[in-house]
């Protein structure tokens, strides 16, 4: 293998799914922590009446505990160190910080929670990578203000942005502004806000969220830059290899437009700092008028001269596109969807796996962008069994993460800049598109089911171990 000496293994998280401590230090109440536990969870926000109140009668709310790691911080990042991490990439709470979003000043203890994270990273000579926002933002941001289409948010954001950037740029060099901003084409719930209440159904108010989430981002990058220039401050993207069933050009045709709509948009204009040529050909496509979005010149500028520095992306899946005929079977699961790929095997939650999908990925993001990429999510979700040792065989979970592995390797040959891998989930935590807990991506076991019952202990799966090696040897044992 040919992993590069500093290459920046270790694992993500993300602060709504683990941290728990929903109402701890001065936090306020999250969108994260209106969403209902359960596979029904992105049903139920759709429905038209959805208004994010909560409703202990009816629902669970997994995310108000997580998996404790707000007071079990400290114990969680001494695994990661037995692991062997270079990095660890979480998200700071947008809620802890600024608790209702419109804030002035910040909530000192949310950055002391913060202050001790990194430390206690920095102990054990860990590079943090912090996700500004990870599909959480103030719920008084989403009710009161109507989520991101509206342009109150940027300067929010803005704030929080520069709070946390200032707080910290010598203690962190890498950052992501929003973790992966295009998925809104498919859920505009967590990245945005939105839901069919405050109009998520309006492909013009999603394209104005985006367009509101560039110009934040970009003031990020701004800010970021001008505190130490050598941050190194990149987008986040759902990256999702996309095939054309066949050789029919029609096929071709579209799964052209799907990577355009889907794949490019975001990343085109925050690695490139402008608007794509095929912009306006998508937006006639969904109805949204181009001419109706609130997008200033000064704005435009902002963005060209705040580039990111490195596209993070997360790979878990590919995508197959077929639109000649209805009667064909689709891949019930895949987050953006598709028809069923007959070359690939499937999660237990229907996901598509594709580890050589993740080699033409990279190949493919590195040929387009030109500047360093950093896969900062992947892996797989599964149900996993723990037997009365506390051993978990998670030889399914190995085989996956290997065969990624060796792809990215492959990547590299082929020329690929790739700066270092960070798998979901890295100890248990709650599901973001189904609240579940069984739905488990972790080299660590956290004994809590989707009840909510259990003891919170941690304990060592065998992919820990291998894990362990493979950052160990820099790639060369899988
Ligand atoms: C990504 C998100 O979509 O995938 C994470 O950035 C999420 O927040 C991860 O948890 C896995 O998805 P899920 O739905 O299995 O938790």
């Amino acid at each position: 293998m040919n992993f590069p000496k500093g290459f920046l293994w270790g694992g993500a998280t993300a602060a709504n799914q683990l941290e728990g401590g929903y109402q701890e230090g001065g936090k306020g109440l999250s969108i994260a922590d209106a969403l209902p536990g359960g596979p029904d969870r992105f049903k139920i926000v759709q429905q038209p009446d959805f208004d994010w109140t909560l409703d202990d009668q009816r629902y669970t709310y997994p995310n108000h505990v997580g998996i404790d790691h707000y007071h079990r911080f400290k114990e969680d990042i001494a695994l990661f160190a037995e692991i062997g991490f270079k990095c660890y990439r979480f998200s700071i709470a947008w809620s802890r910080i600024f608790p209702q979003g419109d804030e002035l000043e910040p909530n000192e203890a949310g950055l002391k929670f913060y202050d001790d994270v990194i430390a206690e990273c920095l102990k054990y000579k860990i590079e943090p990578v912090i996700t500004i926002s990870h599909y959480e933002m103030p719920l008084n941001l989403a009710k009161k203000y109507g989520g991101w289409q509206n342009k109150a948010l940027i300067k929010f954001y803005e704030r929080f942005a520069r709070v946390v950037l200032t707080r910290y740029h010598d203690q962190v060099k890498y950052w992501m502004t929003f973790n992966e901003i295009n998925s809104a084409l498919h859920f505009p719930v967590m990245g945005q806000g939105l839901v069919p209440s405050n109009g998520a159904n309006e492909m013009q108010n999603i394209y104005q969220a985006w367009h509101n989430q560039f110009v934040a981002g970009a003031l990020a990058v701004k800010i970021g830059h001008e505190l130490d220039s050598q941050l190194q401050i990149g987008c986040m993207i759902l990256y999702a290899t996309t095939y054309s069933y066949d050789a029919n050009p029609i096929n071709q045709l579209a799964t052209l437009k799907q990577n355009q709509r889907f794949n490019y948009f975001c990343g085109d204009v925050q690695v490139r700092g402008q608007y794509p040529v095929y912009t306006k050909s998508i937006l006639k496509e969904a109805g949204v008028d181009w001419q109706q979005l609130d997008i200033t010149q000064e704005e435009l500028k902002l963005l060209k001269t705040n580039p990111v520095d490195y596209i993070g992306f997360s790979y878990y899946m590919s995508s197959t596109v077929e639109v000649t005929t209805a009667d064909i079977e689709q891949a019930s699961g895949n987050l953006i969807g598709g028809v069923k790929n007959p070359f690939l095997k499937a999660s237990d939650w229907g996901w598509q796996i594709d580890p050589i999908g993740l080699r033409i990925a990279l190949n493919e993001l590195y040929d387009r962008y030109q500047k360093p990429l950093f896969i900062v999510e992947n892996g797989l979700g599964a149900v996993d069994q723990i037997d009365d040792q506390h051993q978990v065989n998670d030889d399914y979970r190995i085989d996956y993460l290997r065969e990624h592995i060796q792809a990215m390797a492959g990547a590299i040959d082929d020329g690929v800049d790739l700066m270092g891998y960070t798998p979901w989930g890295c100890i248990d935590l709650v599901s973001a598109s189904t609240g579940q807990m069984s739905k488990r991506y972790g080299f660590i076991y956290v004994d809590l089911d989707d009840a909510g019952h259990g003891t919170l202990d941690r304990y060592r799966k065998k992919s820990f171990g291998w894990y362990q090696t493979v950052i160990k040897s820099n790639g060369e044992q899988l």
